[in-house]
């Protein structure tokens, strides 16, 4: 189904839990409040919303957390999912801490691929930065990625000033060898523990690594490069210095059963316990009411989603 604004809406990110097994700085609250069991969507609830999202035309899912992998059950969900009559892809959005342990599974029940966060290739700052993650763990999550055939893999990059600058062009040389997407993001005013001193336009990785020279294929939200030779591919995802709203094709769903129209919006249209014709048109509702795009963001100028990240989803 097409927004008012001629969008083609295809695409529902599902976050499955707000709970996580790191501690992101840039991203989590301190001291998440667990969530009871009842306030979140069951297996079966999620489906339903999926079901009612395909006959409007979405055929592509994203499954985020929080954490997803930290959900019991992930993997069934996946699979029921997956199996949703008109959906062609399930994708999932891990810091892949668990991965390792689930990967073929995820793939056995039809996931296509994962992304997987990273922000540092540095142990002392990845125990940092997540509150007490271990690098080893995300890096076996990757390997087991490729090795289940999650591909291709993507790898998404905060890009952080003073933290992981000075790490750029050592990223991307990891791309030389190996077949990963590196995606480097611009950090979003969401709150977290990061301000405005440590915003970096995604060109600085231009900067750093002037080798880098554009491919053309589609990349969806990324522009998209690569060193000379390079068997990976380098994205840069821009949601401050030049945003993409104009191509959104997306919906996202919490895990309480809320849908909001746009990341950066508070508007948000609940769902839980509507079901047939009603929850139809409170889908048809959430697409027609995204709107055109989001206001500038920046210091002056947070996003007004109204909710940390970890409770949306990314
Ligand atoms: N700005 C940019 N990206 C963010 N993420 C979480 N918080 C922010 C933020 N403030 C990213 C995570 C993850 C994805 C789900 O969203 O690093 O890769
Ligand atoms: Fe967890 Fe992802 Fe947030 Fe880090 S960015 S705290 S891994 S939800």
């Amino acid at each position: 189904m097409k927004d008012q604004f001629d969008r083609e809406i295809t695409y529902l990110r599902v976050s499955v839990t707000d709970l996580c097994n790191l501690r992101c700085r840039y991203c989590m609250p301190e001291g998440v409040c667990r969530k009871r069991h009842e306030e979140i969507l069951s297996f079966e609830e999620i489906v339903e919303i999926v079901a009612a999202a395909a006959a409007l035309g979405i055929y592509k899912i994203r499954i985020t957390g929080g954490e997803p992998l930290v959900r019991r059950g992930c993997v069934e969900l996946c699979r029921m999912i997956a199996s949703v009559p008109g959906i062609r892809e399930v994708d999932m959005t891990t810091n892949g801490i668990l991965l390792k342990d689930c990967a073929h599974a995820l793939k056995d029940a039809g996931v296509s691929r994962v992304n997987i966060s990273l922000d540092t290739r540095d142990e002392d700052k990845y125990r940092d930065i997540t509150g007490g993650g271990r690098l080893q763990d995300a890096l076996a999550g990757i390997e087991a990625a490729f090795d289940a055939g999650l591909t291709p893999v993507k790898v998404n990059t905060v890009l952080i000033g003073g933290f992981n600058d000075g790490e750029i062009a050592d990223f991307v040389e990891w791309t030389r060898e190996t077949p990963v997407e590196l995606r480097f993001i611009e950090l979003m005013p969401m709150g977290g523990a990061f301000g405005q001193e440590a915003y970096l336009p995604a060109e600085t990785v231009l900067e750093k690594v002037p080798a880098l020279e554009p491919v053309q294929e589609e990349g969806g939200v990324a522009r998209l490069y690569r060193l000379p030779g390079g068997k990976g591919r380098v994205g840069l995802i821009s949601p401050l210095s030049r945003h993409f709203c104009g191509t959104c094709n997306r919906l996202r769903l919490t895990s309480e059963g809320k849908l909001k129209p746009c990341l950066h919006s508070a508007q948000e249209i609940d769902v839980r316990g509507r079901h047939g014709a009603e929850l139809l048109e409170a889908l048809r509702q959430a697409i027609g009411n995204k709107p055109r795009m989001h206001d500038t963001l920046d210091a002056d100028h947070p996003s007004q989603a109204g909710r940390a990240m970890n409770r949306i989803g990314g």
